[in-house]
């Protein structure tokens, strides 16, 4: 099983355009559906579930839409940490939250430290996130946190001030809806992340479609930059 799955969770729109209906019900669709990924890493044992729910960029799109996501985000607060937290899950919001609306910024607030001393499941929800935006506020907490540095910085000097600091690297990357980029999703974690691209659209990813990412993420070799007979004559070296 992979530790950490991250995942686009891509195609709300089209699904609900196939459909005659308005892009809003495709969302409201598409919430559903993270409550049966939840369900499924319980199930699976898998510790880290990521999800994208909200780029920078997506203040981009009309404003009604992004006024509806909103809305569906706080209500999925209101009703769903309940639940999270008797399943024993760890709510966590990555994002410049700043942007957000104090109401919402607080009933994010509420969720964390409502959920902080869960262990079973770390459930991360990127909002207004974006993979470049990490890395800078990332930089500029580590040059303030050690003003006197000149030079000599490492990767392992930054990696503390990135939003994930919390989780091992993702093992499964999932991108739904069938568009094959990363969008500005997790840009330093994913440098070794297994990649799984797939037309179905998100409220359409049913578990039987998360067991198939699964199994072409069991098949594949993780070199890490050795050779593929390294791996076989020493597998822990
Ligand atoms: C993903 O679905 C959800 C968000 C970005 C909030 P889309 O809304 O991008 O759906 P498509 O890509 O238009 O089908
Ligand atoms: C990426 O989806 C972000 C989320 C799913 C939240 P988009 O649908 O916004 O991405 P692009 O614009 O097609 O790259
Ligand atoms: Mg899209």
């Amino acid at each position: 099983m992979p530790r950490h799955v991250a995942v686009i969770m891509d195609g709300n729109g089209r699904w609900a355009k196939k459909r005659f209906l308005p892009r809003v019900t495709g969302h409201v669709k598409g919430v559903e559906l993270v409550r049966e990924m939840v369900r499924a890493c319980l199930e699976r044992g898998i510790q880290y579930l990521t999800l994208f729910a909200f780029s920078s960029e997506n203040w981009r799109r009309p404003q009604d839409e992004v006024s509806l996501l909103m809305q569906l985000f706080v209500k999925a607060l209101e009703q769903e940490v309940d639940k999270l937290d008797r399943n024993a899950v760890r709510l966590r919001i990555i994002g410049d939250l700043s942007r957000f609306e104090p109401r919402l910024q607080e009933l994010i607030r509420q969720a964390e430290a409502r959920t902080a001393d869960n262990t079973r499941l770390d459930l991360t929800i990127a909002a207004n996130y974006g993979g470049r935006w990490d890395i800078m506020q990332a930089t500029n907490h580590m040059l303030a946190a050690q003003p006197e540095k000149r030079d000599g910085w490492q990767e392992s000097d930054l990696e503390p001030h990135l939003s994930m600091n919390f989780a091992p690297e993702p093992d499964l990357f999932i991108r739904t809806g069938g568009e094959e980029r990363i969008s500005n999703f997790l840009l330093w974690q994913l440098a070794y992340t297994e990649f799984y691209f797939t037309p179905i659209l998100w409220p359409d990813f049913d578990t039987a479609e998360f067991d198939k990412a699964i199994t072409s993420f069991q098949q594949r070799e993780r070199r890490f930059g050795r050779t593929s007979e390294q791996l076989t004559e020493s597998p822990n070296a």
